[in-house]
């Protein structure tokens, strides 16, 4: 996707071709920076701090994180170590393990001597195919979009978090239906949720909209289901960190009460993932792991100040405790529909098998 109508992907191989590149988005979307990761620890300190973050961009980064372990020792202690360690760093997003494990059986099976350039060949094509996937998302769930056009006036879609080009390699999972669509001529508008603590819908979804010229508004997280009740969005869409084999839908916080809203309302909710997000291993979302991040999230908020700094600033008592899951799980039945790659399907086992039929 474009910065300031420069082509980019959200992490690639650095010129030195021994160490990767991403955009920091813990700066978005005053500062836009680039980072090099030149070791393991600092790809899992980029994934841990949020530098980069979403599911398919967590699982890629590991994988490269693998590769930069395997240039300081290729040996099957130190890439038992790295994946450990690659894997600890976020609990939710399943495209983590994914990756961790495509790398493994890439490498695992090779003299140790043959294994730097096998991994950044599977890291690359890891990489590569999380662009193919998501466009192809892009196309599906463009379709469903055109279908749900009201004409003229603007379709309006609800989102939140982000689930754009930063949050994959490139175009996104949510967003990759609405910019394929509005590359298509569909009018429509985006109501992007600000997504506290972290305002990943303010800070990215924002930013990534304004860059493409998409219409958008960024709207307070409690404002969607009167959105919805004065029938102001047409369609809501997110992406997502694990979907459970009977296809609940785990996400960011907040996305649970949206797809309560839109269901009270009649309003479509769709997940947006590649099968890099499915989770086979567990029968329900019950039992996916949400990550409790630190209560500073909560009780600080980041800015740009009139002076043009970044700052920090407390908004909560001293002394007020404050707790911060980061996921929640939408149970299958108040979820529409599942955009993969492969197409859309009903949000249960049948309707992913049916994609997936590999899998029965
Ligand atoms: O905590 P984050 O910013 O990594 O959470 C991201 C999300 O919840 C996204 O919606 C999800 O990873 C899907 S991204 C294509």
């Amino acid at each position: 996707m474009r910065v300031d109508g420069k082509a980019f992907r959200t992490i690639w191989v650095a010129d030195d071709g021994q160490s990767v590149e991403i955009i920091d988005q813990t700066r978005l979307p005053h500062v836009f920076e680039k980072v090099t990761l030149s070791s393991v620890a600092a790809a899992a300190h980029a994934i841990r701090s949020m530098q980069v973050r979403g599911a398919p961009l967590i699982g890629v980064t590991a994988a490269y994180g693998v590769c930069l372990a395997l240039a300081e020792d290729a040996s099957d202690a130190a890439l038992d170590a790295a994946c450990e360690a690659l894997l600890a760093t976020r609990p939710t997003a399943v495209n983590l393990r994914f990756a961790l494990d495509a790398m493994r059986e890439a490498v695992a099976p090779l003299p140790p001597a043959e294994r730097r350039e096998a991994a950044w060949r599977r890291a690359g094509e890891l990489a590569d195919e999380d662009v193919r996937l998501c466009q192809a998302i892009g196309e599906h769930g463009a379709k469903l979009l055109h279908a749900a056009a009201k004409g003229e006036a603007p379709l309006q879609i609800l989102t939140h978090c982000n689930a754009g080009w930063l949050a994959t390699v490139d175009w996104g999972t949510a967003l990759a239906p609405i910019y394929t669509a509005h590359e298509q001529g569909l009018p429509l508008h985006v109501w992007v949720d600000e997504t506290r603590p972290r305002n990943q819908g303010a800070s990215l979804t924002a930013w990534e909209l304004l860059q493409h010229g998409v219409p958008h508004t960024v709207v307070a997280d409690n404002a969607g289901g009167h959105l919805m009740r004065a029938g102001r969005v047409d369609f809501c869409i997110t992406g997502s960190d694990r979907v459970a084999a009977n296809g609940d839908v785990c996400n960011k916080i907040g996305t649970y009460l949206k797809a309560l809203a839109a269901a009270d309302n009649g309003i479509p909710y769709y997940a947006a993932l590649p099968y890099t997000t499915i989770d086979w291993t567990l029968a329900d979302g019950d039992a996916i792991p949400i990550e409790e991040r630190s209560a500073d999230e909560v009780g600080r908020i980041t800015g740009r100040t009139d002076d043009g700094k970044l700052a920090t600033v407390d908004i909560l008592p001293a002394g007020s405790p404050a707790a911060n899951p980061a996921f929640d799980v939408t149970p299958a039945r108040l979820v529409t529909g599942l955009v993969t790659e492969r197409g859309v399907c009903e949000a249960s086992r049948e309707g992913l098998l049916g994609l997936y039929p590999e899998r029965r």
